[in-house]
């Protein structure tokens, strides 16, 4: 092999052209999708205090916000709910007339041609703030499944174009499956959480969708952030029951996992750049420690050279015009 001085690496490093020639990784638009997170009872929009530039929508002001998206050329939003009323078993996650189920219905007649992708999880609606039914003490499997059959089903007869379950019990993609399929909704896609970890990373989140557990935490179904065999098998039981598309759920500290999935399996890959990802880039950035859009898309192009297709991240908007100017 030869080596310096007839290689020289910084040859193809002398100018922009030169370097966009030969660059290996590129961020686009077309795989961004933008969180929304749409609060019942509230008539104004209002800031949420942890994730600088996110805010809680009421129903009224969606379709503004949503054509603000769609004109940036984002293709798809990821909307999660804030009920006025919670209960033990989440009933308004699948009610008709739910806060998500209406704006599902909002999206798709101001702004049809935005994919709507659903969280297909319990715990914004529950009182107890956990991912699924509790009894004994517990979060409840099998009970659960039906529950995010039943959500999945209502989102999908909303409108929505893909349900995405987060809660992590076991099964879930095949119930939900199986639910669509008969209900004749095969077409609707199901993105998985497959590899979602019990994370301190959800801190802001959990502020912005008021779902912290009232008791307890989420070990017991979100996996632990030392294991990556065992996420691969989560990816693949969840392809078995009939995923389309897999998740990594957070990312950052997660792109080993990125990268194994990649390298295990031909699905597209998600990659959920989490809400305490966003607040740590948004807190050094307002102190003025850090260049915020220099960083923003250092990390994004690192998510996409793990081996992500997809990116969710709460900078969406300001990627989208970045990449265009
Ligand atoms: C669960 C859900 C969570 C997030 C997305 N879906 C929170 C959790 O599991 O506690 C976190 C997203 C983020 O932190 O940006 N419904």
């Amino acid at each position: 092999m030869s080596s310096f001085p007839i290689v020289r690496m910084r040859r193809t490093r002398q100018n922009d052209k030169l370097r966009g020639l030969v660059r290996e990784t590129r961020l686009s638009v077309d795989q961004l999708v933008y969180p929304l997170f749409i609060a019942e009872g509230i008539v104004e929009p209002c800031k949420i205090s942890a994730m600088p530039g996110m805010m809680q929508w009421p129903i009224e002001h969606l379709g503004r916000e949503a054509e603000r998206i769609a004109r940036l050329g984002i293709p798809a939003v990821l909307l999660f709910g804030i009920p006025n009323e919670k209960d033990e078993v989440g009933s308004q996650a699948y009610h008709a007339q739910g806060i998500i189920q209406q704006a599902i219905r909002c999206l798709k007649s101001e702004t049809p041609d935005t994919l709507v992708i659903t969280d297909v999880c319990l715990c914004e609606y529950t009182s107890h703030g956990h991912c699924g039914v509790v009894a004994n003490g517990g979060v409840q499997n099998d009970e659960t499944l039906a529950l995010l059959s039943r959500m999945a089903l209502s989102h999908a007869e909303a409108g929505a174009d893909i349900v995405a379950p987060s809660d992590m019990m076991d099964g879930r993609v095949r119930a939900i499956r199986r639910t669509l399929d008969e209900y004749g909704l095969q077409q609707i896609p199901i993105m998985a959480y497959s590899a979602k970890f019990a994370s301190g990373f959800y801190g802001p989140f959990r502020e912005a969708a008021a779902s912290v557990p009232q008791f307890g935490d989420r070990r017991s179904y979100q996996m632990d952030p030392a294991n990556v065999r065992e996420a691969l098998r989560e990816v693949e039981l969840d392809i078995a029951e009939g995923a389309d598309i897999v998740m990594v759920k957070p990312a950052l500290a997660y792109l080993d996992v990125i990268r194994r999935v990649r390298e295990r399996c031909d699905l597209p890959i998600a990659a959920y750049n989490v809400s305490g990802e966003y607040a740590m880039i948004k807190a050094a950035a307002q102190q003025g420690w850090i260049d915020e859009q220099r960083i923003v898309l250092e990390v994004l192009t690192g998510i996409k050279r793990a081996g992500a297709d997809i990116i969710i991240t709460y900078f969406a908007p300001d990627v989208a015009q970045w990449l265009k100017a």
